[in-house]
C-alpha cells in the first residue's frame, strides 16, 4: 500500500487462511525526489504520459524491494505466498469522469518478484457506477464487526474515511462508509511549506496555534462536507491551492495549522455522528493516530463514544490499510467481491481488480 500522504510503501505479510493474522511488516519511505515527482503528476504538466510511465516503473521496483525485504525479514519463501495485493499510487481520482488512476506496473512487479499480483482495485467498482472508494469498509466489517456494539472505524491517512459497522446481532443493517475529507494531507502540506518538516510531529505545532473562527468556517464551507454519500475525495478536491484561495496569509501559520487539524477532527466527528445514536466505540487507524493533538480533539468532539485505536481490537493501526489490500487480493483470488455497494454506490457487488499471474 502507498497512500495519498505520499510518505512511502507499507508492506504487510498476512495469513488469511482463517481470519487475519498479521505476520510481518516492512516500511520503505519514498525518497524526496520520488515524492516530488509523484506529487507533480497530480496536475497537468509537460510529458505527463512519459513521466507517469517511468515513475510507475520506479514504483513497481520499490514495491518489489519492499516485498523482498518483507519476505527476508520473515524468513518465508515465495512458495508460501498466494499473491501480492498492490494498490498503486493514486495520482487522479475522478469517479465522476469514470476513472481513478493508480500508477503501477503490476507486470513488472510480478516479473521482479516471481509472484502473482492483484492490482487496479478501484476501476471495476467505478465502471459499475460506484465511487471506487473507499474500498476498506468490507475489510473493516470482516475484521472489526462486534457482536453487540455499533463501531466506527476511521482511517486517517492523507484522506480520512469512516466505516460504520452495525453489530452482528443486527446483520440486516448494512455497513456504511465514505470519505470524511482531508486527513493528514493538508496539515502535511502546510507544515512542509512553513517549517520544512514533512509532517507536524504529534500535532505540536497545531497545538501552539489558535483557531480563527472565520478561517475554519470558510474551510467547512467546502461543498464536499455537505454532500451526501456515496462520496470520495482526493488531492484534486483539497489541494494546497484550495487552501491558498482562502487567503491563509492573513493569519499566523500556526493558527492555520490549528484550523486544518480542527477541520480534520470536525469532519471525522461529523461523519461518525451521522446517526441519531452515536457508535459505542470508534476505532482509529492510519498515520493520523500518531497525532496526539488530533486524538485529543477527536475524543473531545465524540464524547458519547469510546475512542480507541484498532490496537484494542487486535490490529496495529499503522498496518490496517495494507492488510486491507492483502484481504482484497485474497477476495479477488477466490472470486469473491471486494466492494460494498452501499458504500461506493456501485450497482452491485463486484470482484475487484486484475490478476497478473506469477
Ligand atoms: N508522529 C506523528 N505525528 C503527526 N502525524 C503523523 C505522525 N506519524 C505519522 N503521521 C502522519 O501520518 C501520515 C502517514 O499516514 P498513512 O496512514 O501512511 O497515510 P496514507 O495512507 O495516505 O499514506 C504522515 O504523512 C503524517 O501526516
Ligand atoms: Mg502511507
Amino acid at each position: 500500500m502507498s497512500g495519498t500522504s505520499l510518505d512511502g510503501v507499507d508492506a504487510a505479510l498476512c495469513d488469511l487462511r482463517s481470519g487475519l493474522v498479521l505476520l510481518r511488516t516492512h516500511y520503505q519511505a519514498f525518497t524526496e525526489g520520488l515524492r516530488d515527482e509523484l506529487l507533480a503528476l497530480h496536475w497537468v504538466g509537460h510529458d505527463e504520459l512519459g513521466r507517469a510511465a517511468s515513475v510507475a516503473n520506479r514504483l513497481a521496483d520499490l514495491y518489489a524491494q519492499s516485498v523482498e525485504g518483507l519476505l527476508a525479514d520473515a524468513g518465508i519463501g515465495r512458495g508460501e505466498i498466494a499473491a501480492i495485493g498492490c494498490h498503486g499510487q493514486t495520482i487522479r481520482h475522478r469517479p465522476r469522469c469514470g476513472y481513478s488512476l493508480q500508477l503501477n506496473n503490476p507486470s513488472r512487479l510480478a516479473e521482479r518478484t516471481g509472484l502473482t499480483v492483484v492490482a487496479d482495485f478501484r476501476n471495476r467498482d467505478i465502471a459499475a457506477g460506484g465511487q471506487g472508494a473507499p474500498l476498506v469498509p468490507a475489510f473493516h466489517e470482516a475484521v472489526f464487526r462486534d457482536r453487540d456494539e455499533t463501531r466506527a472505524v476511521v482511517n486517517i491517512g492523507g484522506i480520512a474515511n469512516v466505516t460504520l459497522i452495525p453489530p452482528a446481532a443486527q446483520a440486516f443493517a448494512p455497513t456504511r462508509g465514505f470519505d470524511c475529507g482531508p486527513g493528514n494531507m493538508l496539515m502535511d502540506a502546510w507544515c512542509r511549506e512553513h517549517t520544512g518538516q514533512s509532517f507536524d510531529c504529534d500535532g505540536r505545532w497545531a497545538a501552539s496555534g489558535r483557531v480563527p473562527q472565520g478561517l475554519l468556517a470558510a474551510m467547512q464551507a467546502h461543498p464536499f462536507f455537505a454532500a451526501t454519500p456515496p462520496k470520495s475525495c482526493g488531492r484534486e478536491d483539497f489541494s494546497i491551492d484550495w487552501l491558498h484561495g482562502l487567503q491563509p496569509s492573513r493569519f499566523r501559520p500556526e493558527d492555520v495549522q490549528a484550523s486544518l487539524l480542527e477541520l480534520t477532527a470536525w469532519s471525522i466527528a461529523q461523519a461518525v455522528g451521522v446517526d441519531a445514536k452515536p457508535p459505542a466505540q470508534v476505532l482509529l487507524c492510519g498515520g493520523g493516530t500518531h497525532n496526539a493533538q488530533l486524538r485529543t480533539r477527536l475524543a473531545e468532539l465524540m464524547p458519547d463514544s469510546r475512542v480507541n485505536t484498532t490496537a484494542v481490537a487486535g490490529l496495529d493501526p499503522d498496518w490496517v490499510e495494507a492488510c486491507a489490500f492483502a484481504w482484497l487480493a485474497s477476495q479477488t483470488m477466490a472470486g469473491r467481491p471486494g466492494n460494498l455497494p452501499d458504500v461506493t454506490g456501485a450497482s452491485g457487488p463486484r470482484v475487484l481488480g486484475a490478476i497478473y499471474p506469477a
